[in-house]
């Protein structure tokens, strides 16, 4: 029989394209969505939906008992750039939507969980380049704290309840399913939309803003692959360092101009340059490679050229 898997917040950005992955793998009669608002009319038409509180244990509990949850994804967040305008309520989304799929696993009513970290969990003392899986952590954005407690309360639960918690900290991802939900490297999206539409495009980070990122078939990838793993290869149970390719905004443009010669960048960093600045440039992730065997497939024209003809 197949295992039934429930995806929370599986509206937004990522939940969209692992709804429809899992789905693709599992059936789609076994793959729950779930989300506090309805998602796109592709991803409704797909299969079973429900709408789902992430800070409500009993309604989470309801359903997983309804469809006999074995696993679940817990993809429902504040993101970076918008925790920071509304503080509490990150805190009170991202900390208690986690323990509520913790304390299920806990109670033995899920066996596995994947819940995503952030390259947030970094901060202005972290060293920037190649940065270590274990290294200084002192996250400056109200996003981060939440990831950094996040990740100690995974391993603790690992520890203390033997709950099967698997993370992996994503770097800035590039979709053109759906569009993303309040971070700080949204503009590596924006930027493919506004250059086929308008041909130019007024980026709110400097020019020189070296973040690490990832092209959402990876990140999906990585994802599905560290639910799969044996449980005695996940050595980590914090969240592993993830990575693929690293670039500024002025490089993105000069590979969009490669297809659109035309097209202009200009820049205007607000708020969010200062959440970009406190994070590293570059990530090892040996780790995540030794221990499950990952290994990105897009860089940056792979990536580009993706978007470009997906979104034309
Ligand atoms: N997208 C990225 O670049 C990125 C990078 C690092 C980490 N992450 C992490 O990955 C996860 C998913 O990110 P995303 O980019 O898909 O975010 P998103 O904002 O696009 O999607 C989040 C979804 O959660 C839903 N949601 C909000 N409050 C909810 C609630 N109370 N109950 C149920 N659902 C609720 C939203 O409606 C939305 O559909 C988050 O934990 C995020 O921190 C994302």
């Amino acid at each position: 029989m197949q295992k039934s898997i429930l995806i929370i917040g599986a509206c937004g950005q990522i939940g969209t394209e692992l709804t429809f992955a899992l789905r693709e793998k599992h059936g789609n009669e076994n793959v729950i969505a779930s989300d506090i608002r309805e998602g796109n009319a592709e991803l409704m038409a797909s299969g079973p939906f429900e709408i789902l509180d992430a800070t409500n244990y009993e309604a989470i509990e309801n359903v997983v008992m309804h469809y006999e949850i074995e696993e679940v994804y817990l993809m429902a967040a504040m993101l970076s750039a918008t925790a920071e305008k509304f503080p509490m309520r990150a805190w009170n989304l991202n900390m208690n939507s986690l323990f509520n799929v913790l304390n299920l696993a806990k109670e033995k009513k899920i066996s596995k969980l994947f819940w995503p970290s952030s390259i947030a969990v970094f901060g202005p003392n972290t060293p920037k380049e190649h940065t270590e899986q274990n290294t200084i952590m002192e996250p400056s954005t109200v996003y981060g704290i939440s990831k950094q407690s996040g990740e100690r309360w995974c391993e603790y639960y690992f520890n203390k309840f033997g709950v099967d918690v698997r993370s992996v900290r994503y770097p800035g991802l590039i979709s053109w399913k759906t569009l993303p939900g309040g971070g700080t490297t949204d503009y590596a999206v924006e930027i493919y939309h506004k250059a086929l539409e308008e041909k130019k495009y007024s980026c709110f980070l400097k020019e020189d803003t070296l973040l690490p990122m990832m092209f959402m078939d990876d990140a999906i990838r990585a994802t599905i692959d560290i639910m799969e793993t044996p449980a005695e290869k996940i050595k980590i149970r914090s969240s592993y360092n993830l990575a693929a390719m690293s670039f500024n905004p002025s490089e993105i443009a000069k590979s969009i101009q490669q297809h659109i010669p035309e097209f202009k960048i200009s820049y205007a960093p607000d708020f969010r340059q200062q959440i970009a600045d406190s994070w590293p440039s570059s990530i090892n992730d040996n780790k995540a490679q030794e221990d499950w065997g990952w290994k990105p497939a897009f860089n940056l024209e792979k990536t580009t050229q993706e978007m470009l003809k997906n979104l034309k």
